[in-house]
């Protein structure tokens, strides 16, 4: 393959936000949420985007996945602009109550791998087996989600996220609701897999400590409505602690940008 085409394929795939605007219209108020909102988000980039409550976080993940449509603006992942929800973009969601109650953990990981590809037995078993390895639910396989903690649902979500390579994985605040320590075990464990398969990861965050460690770059958002007010590159060596060298001076940067509002 040439460099052209190489340079070609991979331009392809990346995720473009286009001036995207978006108004909720409501009884007799018209509710402005998203303004003039672009950023350019690579291939298996890890992004962070960063905002006050109510800025409008959870709609622009929303209209990345094609849940909500925005009134103007695009948005193209490679050629083709977003219409609808589709398997190349996964969300997860911040509450627990994200899989099927009346199915297994492994019930729940296997079944986008049962609707979206109608796959053989074998590679479903051998997949779920993987992806719960991963974030290390493998003892936990015949739980119902009933049965299991906030975090573990956490970790059953992501793990059937996985289950089809998405190229895109949403994250809505996906830890918010969880103790301090699990946080941090299921931020590694999302390193580990943004490490080892590089999908890209969009990642909504309220949290500058979570937005530093996790990110590759950190779009920082205004208040309502909501636009991008800097998109920072955040190179710091991994793993990062709240400790580690550059972390206070990045935290720093980023709560001045924040509170400026
Ligand atoms: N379906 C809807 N209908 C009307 N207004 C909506 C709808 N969804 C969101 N909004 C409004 O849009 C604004 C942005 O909401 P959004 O949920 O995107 O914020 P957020 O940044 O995710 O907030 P948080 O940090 O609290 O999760 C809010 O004022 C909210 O009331
Ligand atoms: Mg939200």
């Amino acid at each position: 393959m040439g460099n052209d085409s190489l340079i070609h394929r991979e331009e392809s795939r990346k995720l473009r936000i286009i001036n995207i605007n978006k108004t909720f219209t409501g009884g007799s108020q018209n509710l402005a949420a998203l303004s003039n909102v672009s950023i350019k988000i690579n291939e298996g980039d890890f992004v962070c985007i960063l905002g006050p409550s109510g800025c409008g976080k959870t709609t622009l993940l929303r209209c990345i996945a094609g849940l909500e449509r925005a009134d103007s603006g695009e948005i193209m992942l490679g050629e083709n602009p977003v219409r609808g929800p589709g398997p190349d973009r996964i969300v997860v969601f911040q509450d627990f109550d994200q899989l099927l109650p009346w199915k297994t953990v492994k019930e729940n990981v296997a079944f986008p791998l049962k609707v979206n590809k109608k796959a053989p037995e074998k590679e479903i078993r051998d997949t779920v087996k993987q992806n719960l390895a991963l974030v290390g639910l493998e003892e936990f396989e015949d739980y119902y989600p009933h049965q299991l903690s906030g975090g573990m649902k956490q970790r059953a979500a992501i793990a059937r996220a996985l289950t089809i390579h998405p190229k895109v994985l949403l994250m809505d605040e996906p830890f918010a609701s969880v103790d301090s320590q699990t946080r941090t075990s299921l931020q590694n464990e999302l390193i580990k897999i943004w490490e080892k398969f590089h999908p890209t990861i969009v990642f909504i965050t309220h949290n500058i400590e979570e937005a530093v460690i996790l990110g590759n770059r950190i779009a920082v958002m205004s208040s309502r409505p909501g636009t991008i007010k800097k998109v920072i590159p955040n190179e710091l060596p991994r793993p990062r602690t709240v400790g580690s060298a550059g972390f206070s001076e990045r935290w720093n940067e980023l709560n001045n940008l924040l509170v400026s509002n």
